[in-house]
């Protein structure tokens, strides 16, 4: 079944330790954080004291996904703060093998997220060493836009390049029940949803309906 990781960039800042624990009793299957630095997007959002303070909120697996100019400079204070994923984006740096290496020397799973006008042909020399890789189907920064119509063919395409290799293929950007299915069809292994999860009243109704389940 695909996963759902619900993203808390949608979520009530006042109340995000309850939102977390909210979306997990819901049937999410991991948590996507995002952090921005106001550089590499034009946003701001939430640093590891953030998520050190969540992390008692879910047992569920944490994803932060940087969007930050030096993501090694943020890899170890991430690490600590419990995050299990952390995902960097691959137009934010030019030594992604060295940030790579950086979050497995520190014991995490390291991902890679592409902005949507970055080719997938770019992510090859990483793919031995990587456990997810983040499909952005909108510029990264907001909340609540609509995804790319491209995103689908691009997942298809990154799921023949990633072949055998044990690699998560995660879609973030987008994603609501009318989009979702293609995503899926594709080869996407998780669906990360923040405007629509937390825009509804049943965030388990919201996770099932992105499942395909009415
Ligand atoms: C955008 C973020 C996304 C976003 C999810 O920069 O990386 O995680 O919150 O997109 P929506 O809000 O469309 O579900
Ligand atoms: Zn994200």
């Amino acid at each position: 079944m695909i996963q759902v990781a619900p993203s808390i960039l949608s979520a009530d800042f006042a109340r995000l330790g309850a939102e977390v624990a909210a979306v997990g009793k819901a049937g999410a299957d991991m948590i996507h954080l995002d952090v921005m630095d106001g550089h590499f997007v034009p946003n701001l959002t939430i640093g590891p004291d953030v998520v050190r303070c969540l992390r008692p909120y879910t047992k569920l697996p944490l994803d932060a996904h940087l969007m930050c100019t030096y993501p090694s400079d943020f890899v170890a204070a991430f690490a600590r703060a419990g995050a299990d994923y952390i995902t960097f984006h691959l137009e934010s740096c030019d030594d992604a093998a060295d940030v790579i290496a950086l979050i497995k020397k520190h014991k995490k799973k390291a991902g890679i997220s592409i902005r949507p006008e970055t080719d997938i042909a770019d992510l090859e020399p990483y793919l031995a060493d990587i456990r997810l890789v983040l499909v952005m189907g909108v510029p990264p920064g907001f909340g609540g836009q609509g995804m790319s119509p491209e995103t689908p063919a691009k997942i298809a395409a990154l799921k023949k390049l990633v072949g055998r290799r044990k690699i998560l293929i995660a879609v973030d950007g987008g994603v609501n029940p009318e989009t979702a299915p293609a995503c899926a069809r594709a080869g996407a292994d998780i669906l990360v949803s923040g405007y629509y999860v937390f825009g509804q009243k049943s965030y388990r109704k919201a996770i099932a309906q992105l499942r395909g389940k009415p």
